[in-house]
């Protein structure tokens, strides 16, 4: 049986609104990004806890490279106005969320988990999880593009 602790402990946060530790360090991903406005970028590295980082940049963001992470799903981007996320996968095999219209992100949070490119997505039939930037095939999550 699991111990009541982590629970307890997750439920005091929520109350006091403290931001609590995640319940499972070791499960935690941590996300990169590189958010691009023009000829200026700024990348970060944070883990993937549901908690808010801020980016403090007010570079208009117009793409953001996500190599490691299903940010279009599984994070969100914080701005002041109105904006329309897509996702698209560059000749290199790299996924990026487009923004539009181009403005600054003030913090982002993501959450949840992905397979990272050569990582099981199937074992013994069973499904493991999506892949970060790529697609499963032959129970492997595979880059989008081959580099061979
Ligand atoms: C943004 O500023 C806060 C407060 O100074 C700091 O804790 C945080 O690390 C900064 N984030 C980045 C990405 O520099």
């Amino acid at each position: 049986m699991k111990s009541l602790t982590p629970v307890l402990l997750l439920a005091l946060g929520l109350i006091t609104g403290s931001t609590a530790a995640p319940l499972e360090e070791r499960d935690v991903q941590t996300v990169h990004l590189t958010f691009h406005g023009g000829p200026a970028e700024y990348s970060l590295a944070f883990p993937a806890d549901g908690n808010v980082y801020a980016t403090n940049s007010s570079i208009a963001i117009s793409i953001i490279d996500a190599p490691d992470f299903l940010a279009l799903t599984q994070c969100t981007f914080i701005t002041s106005g109105e904006k329309t996320l897509a996702s698209t996968i560059t000749a290199q095999g790299l996924t990026q969320i487009l923004v539009g219209p181009p403005q600054p992100i003030t913090g982002v949070s993501c959450v949840g988990s992905c397979i990272y490119t050569y990582g099981d997505c199937y074992r013994n039939g069973q499904f493991l999880g999506q892949c970060c930037n790529g697609f499963c095939a032959a129970n492997k999550c595979r880059p989008w593009v081959s580099p061979y």
